[in-house]
């Protein structure tokens, strides 16, 4: 890069990132090309570098260039914006030594690389880049100026599963997201702690203790903690139901039913449940045991997906007392009031207008004094600020909990924490529609994930050669079928839900986790066919690479660190897949056009050095969004 800073003239590229917000040429092409752009352009149309700088945006594909401007964009006054455009690409220098002379569609200037210059610097980055190609070591420091100033923090907060409860759609979701973000922003150079918030404590973890003691099984609990635990849940529950039930009955009949409430079910947990407030030493314990076995469980599930927590948390580790003084806080300052024994915040006094209505009236206290969850996440908010410091966090929580969240970010602004509320997000998604598998309606995570790779691994016995050549068919099944899950998941905007599809997800035909995969260990087999080493590469003569299927690839692994940064801004897993897909249609198309093996050596190496910059980005893309990218399959 900066050999062609040199050959563009007049700017360094320590005076690019001066000039603009967030700019890093020496690491993403993209901001060079648009900072040398906005100088040209300036002394086309008098217009400041400042003011192109941001209207230069991206194309829809490569057919309409690699950047383009909208000249109204600009607003210059009195002339068409077309006639402004059409004279402002007469004026664009034939001898650029970057980019072409300009087309005009109506008002939109498209400006296409010219080839070489492209590929003689992006193979070089990449391969001088590997695994940091993309990423940003800037984006998170406190002074972009001075490291030493130390990186920023983000707390992640995701997945968040109930304890004994089935992990549904929406931690599925959460745990892909929430994985996805914390990796990105780690790449961005931000200090990030991954928390899990788990839902561990209430009355219902009395009952599953009381069913423990009933019918629980040491062996099994050891075993499969998650599916023990769920079960001895579900037990407990129908009786429960079927006891009050009787209860009800019999009141009708006119009985008198004190002696069975007292002895009921419903009774014992919720004096179970006490113990476990007031510390009591053995139902603590039961119940944390049930807790650790439950995360050890998770942990290695977790551990498929490449996902491992700092913090294990939970609706538990939240402090009485803290919600005690918030509590007595909140009155003081006249955010919550007593409405029949339970203290509620009413939203529509405090909040003028919409605002207001909208928040509702939320519990916060019950009558008989029990926390909620919105009063156990206020506390919660509080002590990670402590705790951590945070300069941003962000909850990965389904849409269906926006409610919850705004009356949470807007309680801790009312308690005079604005500044601490404006740092935290909520990024939400949307629904799984018909998630079961084969076996049935799906409860847990293992299922899902157990069953996709059932699927994936028939499917790969279906070619026997290639099956043969795998090391290890299981863990390959397994990961492909983790892929399938995951890039369907992520394959669209999160606010859309979508329907969960076995069969749509698991085929290698169209925009799927297995053909992303296919796609990368593709690559790697032509490497091993090649029998080239890195030096062969390293040398290549990259001016070798005249094909237009070459130098449309090289244009989109350009694109990359761009990419990563415009993710920063939608958190979209969909912006990174989507160019990942862009990208595998591109290689898959270039193949007839470009032999690898079996080409004159220099060729070879030359195309060799493409498809292997191509790997390593394919490689990055999918490690960011959580993939584990395989080299045979
Ligand atoms: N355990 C909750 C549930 O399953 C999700 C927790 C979300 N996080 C939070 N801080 N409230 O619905």
């Amino acid at each position: 890069m900066e050999q062609l800073a040199q050959k563009v003239g007049g700017m360094s590229l320590d005076a690019i990132t001066e000039k603009y917000p967030n700019c890093h040429p020496e690491i993403n092409p993209f901001d060079f090309y648009r900072a040398h752009l906005a100088n040209v352009l300036s002394g086309i149309t008098g217009v400041e570098p400042k003011i192109i700088y941001p209207a230069l945006s991206w194309t829809s594909g490569l057919d309409k260039g690699d950047l383009m401007l909208a000249a109204p964009a600009l607003r210059i006054k009195g002339q068409k914006p077309d006639e402004l455009a059409q004279q402002w690409a007469d004026k664009f220098p034939e001898d650029d030594p970057l980019f072409q002379k300009p087309t005009v569609v109506n008002y939109f200037l498209a400006f296409y690389l010219k080839p070489q210059p492209v590929v003689q610097t992006v193979i070089p980055l990449i391969q001088k880049q590997r695994a940091e190609y993309g990423r940003n070591k800037y984006h998170g420091l406190r002074d972009p100026k001075d490291p030493s100033k130390g990186k920023k923090r983000m707390i992640v907060e995701f997945s968040s599963p109930n304890i004994a409860k089935p992990f549904h759609a929406g931690h599925l979701r959460s745990t892909i997201i929430g994985g996805f973000l914390a990796n990105l922003y780690e790449g961005a150079g931000w200090d990030v702690i991954r928390i899990n918030y788990l839902g561990d404590w209430g009355k219902q973890y009395g009952l599953l203790a009381l069913a423990f003691e009933k019918y629980g099984d040491e062996e099994a609990l050891k075993q499969d903690p998650i599916n023990h635990l769920f079960q001895l849940y579900v037990r407990i529950n129908s009786e429960m139901s079927a006891e009050k039930e009787q209860i009800e009955k019999r009141k009708q009949e006119g009985e008198d039913v004190t002696e069975l409430e007292a002895n009921s079910l419903d009774e014992q947990a919720r004096r179970y449940f006490k113990k476990m407030t007031d510390r009591d030493p053995s139902a603590l314990a039961q119940w944390k045991r049930f807790r650790d076995l439950s995360i050890t469980r998770y942990q290695e599930t977790y551990a498929r997906l490449n996902i491992k927590f700092d913090e294990y948390s939970g609706e538990s580790q939240v402090s009485e007392e803290m919600m005690e003084r918030i509590g007595k806080e909140m009155q003081e300052k006249g955010i919550c009031k007593e409405d029949k024994g339970a203290m509620i915040v009413d939203f529509q006094e405090l909040v003028p207008g919409k605002e207001g209505k909208r928040l509702e009236k939320p519990i916060v206290r019950k009558r008989d004094g029990t926390a909620l969850y919105l009063t156990r996440d206020i506390s919660e908010l509080l002590a990670r600020y402590e705790k951590y410091k945070f300069d941003h966090m962000i909850y990965v929580v389904a849409s269906a909990q926006d409610l919850h969240l705004r009356q949470l970010f807007k309680i801790i602004e009312l308690l005079g924490h604005k500044d601490i509320a404006d740092k935290c997000q909520h990024v939400n998604f949307g629904l799984v529609l018909g998630m079961s598998t084969r076996k049935g309606t799906v409860k847990f995570l293992d299922d899902i994930l157990r069953d996709v790779a059932d699927k994936m691994h028939e499917t790969m016995k279906k070619n026997e050669t290639k099956y043969s050549q795998v090391e290890n068919p299981d863990a390959t099944a397994d990961t492909l079928g983790i892929s399938s899950v995951m890039v369907q998941d992520m394959s669209g905007k999160r606010i859309n839900n979508y329907t969960f599809n076995m069969d749509a997800m698991t085929s290698f035909e169209g925009d799927t986790g297995p053909y992303l995969q296919y796609a990368h260990a593709r690559v790697s087999s032509i490497r091993r066919r090649a029998g080239l080493s890195d030096e062969d590469l390293a040398n290549a003569d990259l001016s070798l690479l005249t094909e237009t299927h070459a130098v449309n690839i090289v244009r989109l692994l350009a694109l990359w660190p761009d990419i990563v940064q415009t993710t920063l801004r939608t958190l979209e897993p969909t912006t990174v897949l989507t160019y990942l897909f862009k990208m595998t249609h591109a290689l898959s198309s270039s193949y007839d056009h470009l032999q690898v093996v079996g080409s004159e050596r220099e060729l070879m190496k030359a195309r060799m050095a493409l498809y292997d910059a191509a790997h390593t980005v394919l490689g990055n893309g999918m490690r960011l969004l959580g993939l584990t990218p395989v080299e045979r399959m």
